[in-house]
Parts: structure tokens; sequence; C-alpha cells
């Protein structure tokens, strides 16, 4: 599903190889994941070797020029994707983006069953009932799940995005000199980037990007979607915790969150010591933990609560903000589901010889929504 930006015809990222005289058709895809705290951008060539890294690179962002999502200067996100590519060697100029953040809403509704162009109509004469903005200022899009579970239902993924969010989008790439060729919710991102959707599974699994402004949750069973949200809360607020805490600025506060930053269950030899840092700061963060917990356990109940209880078989968690050492296992102890942290590279080459290993595992959770918008350039290629 995509919010489309330009209809740009078919693209040509297609490229021949001749190999021992036989052409080989090589998908490149690119994606760029703007950040609130980075921008990252992955360059994926699908050959019939499989699926290979080709290039990457991961600048970070100018403290405050990403706002809820919005990009307040494009012209300074713009130099920064510029950088981006430069740093990453990414000669090609057509990108996948993704939107996230509190003007973009993902919501599931139900319609009595009705071909598309006639769910496209309705959703024009009631978008007003599911957004939290005016529908004039927004791009609109939406997707048939399926059916319903009453009969005669079908259930639809409505998508919108406030024009403001896109529009700086769009201005920053092309300051850029890149050209967008579609728009993702950043859920759905995640959810190609570790492909873990398989049509003969009947296991619900609960996706957790952790960002630095926001958090997406994604639920899905089998190969269907079931639940996205956007949560507006990430490491940002972390960091700005121990800021505030530890008495210091937010750059220093971040270093030291990444460093000593660590969630304690009280079976540790050091949670005694009062002047251990990782205690102090366990200390600190312990009520933005508990508000991090609550936001993601409304989530899931709600899931629940629509779903017949339905249980949720496995957590996988990305963005920078699962890092912190303790997370899952908190999240594990707390919400009684097994939880891990995902590898967006599982089915990616890299090859040893370019690409630093140890710096891109390191890197892996953070790279997800980057990779998972270069896995929709390959496919459309
Ligand atoms: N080792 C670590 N421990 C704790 N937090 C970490 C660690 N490494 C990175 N982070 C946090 O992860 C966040 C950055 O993650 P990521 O790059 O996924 O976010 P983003 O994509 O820039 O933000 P968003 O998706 O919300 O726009 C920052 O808040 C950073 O402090
Ligand atoms: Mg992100």
């Amino acid at each position: 599903m995509a919010v489309p930006v330009e209809e740009t015809g078919i693209s040509e990222i297609n490229v021949y190889e001749e190999r021992n005289g036989i052409q080989l058709a090589k998908a490149r895809g690119i994606g760029l994941d703007i950040g609130t705290s980075a921008i990252k951008a992955i360059e994926l060539q699908q050959s019939p070797a499989g699926m290979e890294l080709l290039h990457y690179a991961v600048l970070p962002v100018p403290a405050g020029t990403i706002r809820n999502g919005v990009i307040t200067n494009p012209a300074d996100i713009g130099a920064v994707i510029k950088h981006v590519f430069k740093t990453g060697k990414i000669h090609d100029k057509e990108v996948y983006v993704a939107i996230a953040g509190q003007s973009v809403v993902v919501r599931q509704v139900r319609f009595p069953d009705m071909p598309a162009d006639e769910v496209h109509n309705a959703i024009q004469w009631e978008a007003d009932k599911y957004l939290p903005f005016s529908p004039e200022e927004a791009v609109i899009d939406f997707h048939i799940i399926g059916p319903a579970e009453n009969e005669g239902e079908i259930e639809v993924m409505l998508v919108a995005a406030q024009n403001e969010l896109v529009n700086s989008h769009v201005a920053a790439i092309e300051v850029a000199g890149l050209t967008p060729v579609a728009m993702d919710v950043q859920p759905f991102a995640i959810l190609r980037s570790l492909g873990l959707e398989s049509l003969e599974s009947q296991r619900c699994s609960g996706l957790i990007d952790i960002g630095a402004g926001t958090t997406d949750v994604v639920i899905f069973k089998g190969d269907s979607l079931k639940f996205t949200r956007i949560i507006p809360f990430g490491g940002q607020r972390f960091t700005e915790a121990v800021a505030e805490g530890m008495n210091c600025g937010f750059s220093e506060a971040d270093d030291m969150k990444l460093q000593a930053g660590k969630v304690f269950f009280g079976d540790e030899p050091e949670i005694n010591d009062p002047n251990n840092l990782s205690v102090k700061i366990f200390g600190i963060l312990r009520p933005v933990l508990e508000e991090f917990l609550l936001e993601v356990r409304r989530s899931i109940d709600y899931y629940k609560l629509q779903n017949r209880g339905e249980s949720i078989d496995e957590l996988v968690l990305t963005g920078g903000g699962s890092k912190l050492v303790g997370l899952e296992r908190m999240l594990e102890g707390e919400l009684g589901i097994p939880a891990r942290i995902g590898n967006p590279f599982e089915n990616i080459k890299i090859n040893p010889r370019q690409f630093n290993v140890a710096t891109l595992t390191n890197l892996a959770p953070m790279l997800a929504v980057g990779i998972g918008l270069a896995l929709r350039g390959v496919e459309e290629a």
C-alpha cells in the first residue's frame, strides 16, 4: 500500500549484465528512511543469486529539524540526504520513502461489501469521521484487507497523511536531487523488512519498531495485517529523561543512555550499588519505561478485544530503541509474550570484503525501515 506521490510510469531500475553469454536481470531498489534522529539510505539488488546489499549510509539529523514526522527545514534535511547518498556511493535517483508521526493515520474500518471504486467514494465522503484533521488537507489512500468477521462486510485499511508532512518530505527529497517514487507508511515498510509473513503459518506476530520519535506497532497473522498503530513516543523521550535526571545536555544524555542504559530485573549483583551509573540511569528511566509499556500494552489489549482474545505468539523488536539492554526481556516478562530483536538482514547477502559485518550487525535494527522500502523498490523495478 502506498500514498502515491507521482505517476512516474515504468521505472528503469532494471539493469542487465552479460555473464557467460547469459543475460541476467538485476532489479535494484533504494529505500530512504528520513528518521527523527538519523537518515538511512539502503540500496538492494535482486539477482538470480539472491538479494544483496549494494550500498548503504547513515548520517545523523540536526536536532529539532524533524518534529512529529514533519521536516521543519527541508533545505537542511535535503543537504543531509545528499550527503548520505554521496557517502554511500548511491547514484540512482529514484527512491522509496516512509512517513510516520501524528500527522499520519492508519485505521482499520469496516464497510458493507462493495467494489474498490465504491470504497474510494465512501472514504471520500466519510473521511472526516476517521481523521483528526481535515480531509481537504490530507492525502488519503486505502487497501481492502478482505472479508470482515461480520458477514457482508469488508475490512479496509485507511491511510491518510497531512499535506504538510507529505510536502515537507517531497521538498527535502527534491532539494537532494532525488525523485520520490512512492511513500509507504512506516509500519508497512517494517513488516516487509522482516519477511515474516507466511501463507502457511498461522502464527500471530507483533512487530514493535522503537525509533527516536515514534514507536510503530504492527500485528499480523499468517500473511494478513491485523492491526497497526503509530505511538508518538520513542527513544528521544528516554534521552530527555536522562538529560533532566542527570542535569546535562541532550547529546551527552544520549551517549550516556547508549553506553550505560540498561533495564534491571532485581537479580543483578550491581543493583544495590548506588554509585553504579547504569543503576542510576535505570532509576531515571523507570517512569518513562512504564509509560512506554502502557502504550504497547494498550495496543495489544485493543487488538485482543477486536479479535476475540486471540493471543500473540511472539514480539519482534526493531529500531534503535530496541537496543536498550534488557528491554526485550522486560516486554517479555510484563506482557507474557516471547520477545526478540529482529534482523532485517536475515535474507540479504552482505559481502564481507565490501562491508564491515560487525558494524552492520550493530546497525541492523535501525535499518529495518530502509530495507523494507528498498525491498519494495526491488519488487516494483
Ligand atoms: N544502544 C542503544 N540503547 C538505547 N537506545 C539506543 C541505542 N542505540 C540507539 N538508541 C536510540 O534509538 C533511537 C534511534 O533509533 P532509530 O534510528 O531507529 O530512530 P529514527 O528512525 O531516527 O526515529 P523515528 O523512526 O522515530 O523517526 C535514538 O533515540 C537512540 O537514542
Ligand atoms: Mg525510524
